[in-house]
């Protein structure tokens, strides 16, 4: 048996690492990605070697671009929010693990692969319909489903035998569960479990706090070309270079910080706390720019649809034909998305305060309120409201008639 293992490097995949070798009796390869969470992932590779994999079965790879350019980007065209809010930084990370996992086994011949999240949550189901998705017959090892492990303790007793490093802060259980990567960080539970509870500063881990942002707005650019930022403040940046860089005015500026509870796929509710600093920026900027290079038709159709695309996200369905029918529709949508959107950015606010394009929509001469020879009569606006008052005048004579 030959199984590609998503490893961190962390306590648990090393446990869930040995547990394969051991008691699940196979021979690991393992898959290590840079997504941007900000971790060095080198040390995935000794900490490997240490525990006896084959150099040629280690995988370390730099995804960031190809996570920013074909996965978050895609999904900003569409301005995708879960349940009013959530701007699914860990459900779009989770597809592109499954899909580079799938072409892994593929290339070293392995029949399985492992995850290592819990069975109550959406990140099984998410990598688990990516791999079947990809490779319909694959087997997929969840350890966390699996294993004979009643508790925290019995899992150390179980790394502590097998000479696992555990690092003084791991001993006791985390205060919390953390998942990070380029756009965003998301804490649950333990700590934060108590939905009435306000979660502590020190949970927070990528943003300074609204209060403590300076006094002063910081003023930027980002240049649109077809619905995806490619520039700011005019200078053109790589797609994982841009997002870098909007994280980091928005950890200054104290921006992209939420607080929520959200319906999981597997039917509970969970209370988390999220933090997409260049997200949240990028999200207010390209609904800036969208508002005078579409008209009315395509936007109001795009976002009718956009909590459809976002479920489908959410619920792990992005190989799913659904899911790209709607990201044609949507990208489609974006051929005139292109142009500059100033945003303003101020103790926990990103504003839109200026937008300009070539493409624009947006017709001074017509909507101002001076008198102008314009393409508009001012008469024809009566006729406009009669007819539509028709329905509304008839339904209101038959509600007198009946009092
Ligand atoms: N609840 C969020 C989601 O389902 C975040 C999950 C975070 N995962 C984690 N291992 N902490 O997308
Ligand atoms: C997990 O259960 O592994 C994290 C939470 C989730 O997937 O929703």
């Amino acid at each position: 048996k030959k199984v590609v293992l998503a490893y961190s490097g962390g306590l648990d995949t090393s446990i869930i690492l040995k547990w394969l070798q051991t008691e699940f009796r196979a021979e690991v390869v393992t898959f290590t990605a840079d997504l941007g969470q900000g971790e060095e992932v080198e040390p995935a590779r000794q900490k490997a070697l240490l525990m006896g994999i084959k150099p040629e079965n280690i995988f370390i790879d730099d995804l960031r671009e190809e996570f920013v350019r074909d996965f978050v980007f895609p999904m900003f065209r569409a301005n995708t929010v879960y349940e009013g809010q959530y701007l699914l930084g860990t459900s779009i990370a989770r597809p592109l693990i499954a899909k580079r996992q799938i072409e892994i086994a593929r290339a070293v011949g392995a029949d399985a692969v492992c995850h290592g999240a819990t069975g109550k949550g959406n990140d099984q189901v998410r990598f688990e319909l990516g791999y079947y998705a990809l490779e319909p017959d694959i087997r997929v090892v969840a350890p966390w489903r699996e294993w004979d492990f009643a508790s925290r303790e019995q899992l150390l007793a179980f790394a502590e035998q097998h000479q696992i490093p555990i690092a003084k802060d791991k001993r006791g259980d985390a205060p919390f569960s953390v998942d990070a990567n380029l756009l965003h960080s998301s804490s649950e539970g333990k700590v934060l479990e108590d939905p009435a509870v306000e979660a502590p500063e020190y949970v927070h881990q990528r943003t300074i706090s609204p209060e403590d942002a300076p006094d002063k707005p910081t003023l930027i650019t980002i240049k649109f070309e077809r619905g995806d930022p490619v520039a700011i403040d005019g200078e053109r940046l790589s797609p994982a270079s841009l997002l870098t860089k909007l994280n980091q005015l928005g950890h200054d500026n104290g921006i992209g910080r939420l607080d929520l509870v959200e319906n999981r796929f597997v039917g509970m509710k969970s209370r988390g706390v999220y933090e997409t600093p260049g997200g949240a920026i990028l999200l207010a900027a390209h609904r800036g720019m969208e508002s005078i290079t579409l008209d009315a038709g395509s936007m109001h159709l795009k976002d009718s649809i956009m909590p459809r695309y976002a479920g489908l996200i959410y619920n792990g369905f992005w190989f799913a034909p659904e899911r790209e029918m709607l990201q044609a529709l949507i990208d489609k949508s974006q051929e005139h998305v292109t142009g500059t959107v100033r945003v303003k950015l101020y103790k926990g606010n990103a504003t839109v305060v200026g937008r300009e394009s070539s493409h624009s929509l947006y017709d001074q001469e017509l909507v101002t309120f001076e008198e102008g020879k314009t393409a508009y009569d001012h008469r024809d606006a009566a006729g406009f409201i009669k007819l539509n008052a028709l329905r509304l005048r008839g339904l209101a004579k038959r509600d007198l008639r009946a009092k």
